[in-house]
C-alpha cells in the first residue's frame, strides 16, 4: 500500500472520530449514549473496521503510526462516551432527588399565636365562675410539712386515711419532727389552714393548684395534678349553703341543663361528709368531688373559734373535669406536649 493509503486512513480515522464525538455530543440522556457506544465503540465499529485494514499498509513505520492515531481515537471516544454518562447520571440524579424531595420547612409567622393550656383554661374558667359567686383565689405551697398536709386536717400520724394518699416524702420521716416532715402536698387541702391562719373571717376562698400522688400515669391517673379548694368561714353558714354553692357552680360552669347531687361520705376534716356529682345532659351522672362542713378540729388547727363560726369546704380535681369536658380519651395526652393535640383546644 502506498503512503496515499496511510493518509487515507488517517483521514477516514480524523473523520469517523469527529463524526463520533459529534454524535456523542448530540445524545440527549444516559440510556441513548450506552445505544451509541455499543455502535461507536464495539468490533463492527468504523474505527475498529478501520483498524482491520491496518495491515493493508506496508511501511511498517505508517502501519505504526495508523495504528496509534486508530488507539489515540478509540481511546477519546471511549473518554467521551464516559464524560457524557456520568454528566447524565448525575442530572438524572439531581432529578430524581429534586422530584422526591419533601419541604420541610417550618414557617414561624407572627398570626400563629400559642394558648392557655387546656387545663389552664379549665382553671381560669373556674377562678371566673367562683369569682363571679364572690370568692377570692388564694395560693399555698406545693412543698408542704405534715402538718398543714395532714395533721391539721384532722389526720393524726396513726389515722387510716392517711393510707389513701400515696404521698412523696421530700425528707425521710422523722419521729422526733413528725409534724415538719417535708413531702408533696397530695391535696389543695392544706391552703384551707394556711388561709385560716392569715385571713379573718368571714372567709369564702378558692385554692387552684397542683398536686402530687406516688401513681403510677396510666389513662385516668398522672402522679401530677390539679385541684381546686373551696373554702367558707362565717357565722350560721349551713350545709343548706354547702349545697347551693354546689349547685350554683354547677349551672354557671357546665350549664343550666346540668344539676348536682350530694351522696354521703366522709372525709377526716369535714363532718358530715359528701361527696357531689354532677349530671350530664345525657344523663349519666359524673363524681366531681369531696364536700362537708369543716371539722371542728380544723377550724381550731385554723385559729378559728367552732363556737363562733362554721364553714364548709370542698375539693375536687380539675384534669379530670377539663378531660370530660373535651371528651379526652387518655389523661397523659394532655401532658406530652403534642402541639397537634394542644391546637385543638385553641
Ligand atoms: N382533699 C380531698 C382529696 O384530695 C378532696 C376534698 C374532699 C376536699 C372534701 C375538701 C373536702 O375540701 O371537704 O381527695
Amino acid at each position: 500500500m502506498s503512503s496515499d493509503a496511510t493518509s487515507d486512513v488517517g483521514t477516514q480515522v480524523e473523520a469517523a472520530r469527529l463524526a463520533a464525538l459529534a454524535q456523542i455530543a448530540s445524545a440527549t440522556d444516559a440510556a441513548m449514549v450506552t445505544k451509541i457506544g455499543s455502535e461507536l465503540a464495539g468490533k463492527k465499529s468504523v474505527l475498529n473496521t478501520l483498524r482491520a485494514s491496518l495491515g493493508k499498509i506496508q511501511d511498517a513505520e505508517a502501519r505504526k503510526v495508523a495504528g496509534q492515531l486508530i488507539n489515540e481515537s478509540v481511546q477519546q471516544v471511549e473518554a467521551a462516551l464516559q464524560q457524557r454518562t456520568a454528566e447524565f447520571l448525575v442530572q438524572e440524579r439531581a432529578a430524581q432527588v429534586a422530584s422526591e424531595s419533601l419541604d420541610l420547612t417550618e414557617y414561624v409567622t407572627t398570626n400563629r399565636r400559642g394558648h392557655s393550656h387546656i387545663v389552664t383554661q379549665a382553671m381560669q374558667r373556674l377562678e371566673d365562675v367562683f369569682i363571679g359567686l364572690g370568692f377570692q383565689v388564694a395560693e399555698g405551697p406545693e412543698v408542704e410539712t405534715d402538718f398543714y398536709n395532714f395533721e391539721a386536717l384532722n389526720m393524726p400520724r396513726t389515722h387510716p386515711a392517711r393510707s389513701e394518699f400515696d404521698t412523696m416524702f421530700i425528707e425521710p420521716f422523722s419521729s422526733e419532727h413528725e409534724a415538719n416532715t417535708v413531702l408533696l402536698r397530695t391535696h389543695t387541702s392544706p391552703v384551707q389552714i394556711r388561709v385560716m391562719q392569715s385571713w379573718e373571717p368571714p372567709i369564702y376562698a378558692i385554692m387552684p393548684g397542683r398536686v402530687f400522688r406516688r401513681d403510677t400515669p396510666d389513662a385516668t391517673h398522672m402522679p401530677v395534678f390539679h385541684q381546686i379548694e373551696g373554702l367558707v368561714i362565717d357565722r350560721d353558714i349551713t350545709f343548706a349553703h354547702l349545697a347551693g354553692i354546689i349547685e350554683s357552680f354547677t349551672k354557671a360552669f357546665f350549664g343550666n341543663e346540668f344539676t348536682s347531687r350530694l351522696r354521703p361520705s366522709f372525709f377526716p376534716f369535714t363532718e358530715p361528709s359528701a361527696e357531689f356529682d354532677i349530671k350530664r345532659s345525657n344523663g349519666d351522672w359524673i363524681e366531681l368531688g369531696g364536700c362537708g362542713m369543716v371539722h371542728p378540729n380544723v377550724l381550731r388547727a385554723g385559729g378559728i373559734d367552732p363556737d363562733e363560726y362554721t364553714g364548709f369546704a370542698f375539693g375536687f380535681g380539675i384534669d379530670r373535669m377539663a378531660k370530660e369536658r373535651h371528651n379526652v380519651e387518655d389523661i397523659r395526652e394532655m401532658y406530652t406536649n403534642d402541639l397537634r393535640f394542644l391546637r385543638q383546644f385553641s
